[in-house]
């Protein structure tokens, strides 16, 4: 039995339905307030429950023989990225769990100290290594997936807000790869207790993006350049009031104002220990928005 955290996000759905498609057994923990009847048809178990509370990750980590953990934490990274992570790896190993894969951040490790998720995301590496679990540490970059609806209101108008500087580099991966990848780790000995930066197989400049909008649309687009100053000003005015708030923004900042990108030599890695090719962010959009 697999348990999935997050099965209802953008990637954990992937992953569940990708573990279905390979009849796999999973357990899928979702809020009661979540959309699942689509992972409850495909013939997952569905486990009510919320990731803020220990008993509940006790309770779904029963019979589980690989955890996938995906889930995301809105603003809260202390309480949903880093604590509901230590429960489940906590719970994990008292259940006897065989494997399990976390979904991390790229970046983790560089230290931003603005950055909760980043921090959390590290902080929980460093935790599940320790455990004595058998692990697998993914550090995706941004999700193709997180495009869609940016891809859907450029369609609409051809704007595109970009925020900071448009040189900036990154390789953001499929989602489609990145659940293969992550339902592939506990069965795959080349993944066993291993960390692996996840990019797509381009490098692209932030600028490119509205360019691959441009012609999956075939509409020039128009691009909002807003600098760095903008999301510090905005951080600056809101901090004292919300500090949850200008946390998140903190993670925000960091990741407009840094590359993400993964080396050629990281990409042949994840391709050779996978075996399959990385497919590019435009082939990935193609086919979800059937242009
Ligand atoms: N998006 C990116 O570009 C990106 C980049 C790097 C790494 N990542 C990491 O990749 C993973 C997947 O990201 P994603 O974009 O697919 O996430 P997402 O779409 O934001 O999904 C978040 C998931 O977490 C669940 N969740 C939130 N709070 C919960 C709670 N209290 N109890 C139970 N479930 C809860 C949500 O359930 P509900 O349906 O109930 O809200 C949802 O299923 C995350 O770990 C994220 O940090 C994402």
């Amino acid at each position: 039995m697999y348990l999935v955290t997050g099965a209802t996000g953008a990637l954990g759905r992937r992953v569940v339905r990708l573990l279905r498609e390979r009849d796999q057994p999973v357990r899928s923990f979702v809020r009661l307030s979540s959309k699942y009847a689509e992972l409850e048809n495909r013939g997952s178990e569905i486990f009510i429950g919320n990731l803020r509370e220990e008993r509940d990750i006790q309770k779904a980590c029963r019979r589980v023989k690989y955890v996938i953990s995906s889930h995301g934490s809105g603003s809260d990274a202390q309480e949903l990225d880093y604590r509901a992570n230590v429960d489940l790896i906590d719970q994990a190993k008292a259940a006897g769990v065989e494997h399990f894969v976390f979904i991390s951040v790229l970046g983790a490790d560089r230290g931003y100290e603005d950055a909760t998720v980043f921090k959390a995301k590290r902080e929980v590496e460093k935790y599940l290594q320790s455990s004595g679990l058998n692990y697998t540490i993914l550090r995706p970059s941004g999700l193709a997936s997180s495009l869609l609806p940016l891809a859907e209101r450029f369609k609409q108008t051809g704007l595109y807000l970009l925020t900071g500087d448009p040189k900036n580099r990154t390789s953001i991966v499929s989602t489609d790869d990145l659940a293969r990848i992550a339902v592939e780790s506990p069965v795959n000995m080349g993944a066993k207790n291993r960390i692996f930066p996840v990019g797509g197989p381009d490098i692209l400049k932030r600028e490119d993006i509205p360019r691959i909008f441009g012609r999956l649309f075939n509409r020039e687009p128009i691009v909002i350049n807003a600098p760095l100053m903008v999301v510090d000003g905005i951080r600056g005015s809101i901090g004292l009031m919300n500090p949850a708030l200008s946390g998140s923004l903190g993670t925000f900042r960091a990741l407009v104002a840094n590359e993400f990108y993964c080396t050629a030599n990281e990409i042949d890695t994840l391709e050779t220990i996978y075996n399959f090719k990385l497919e590019s962010v435009e082939t990935f959009l193609r086919r979800y928005l059937g242009t």
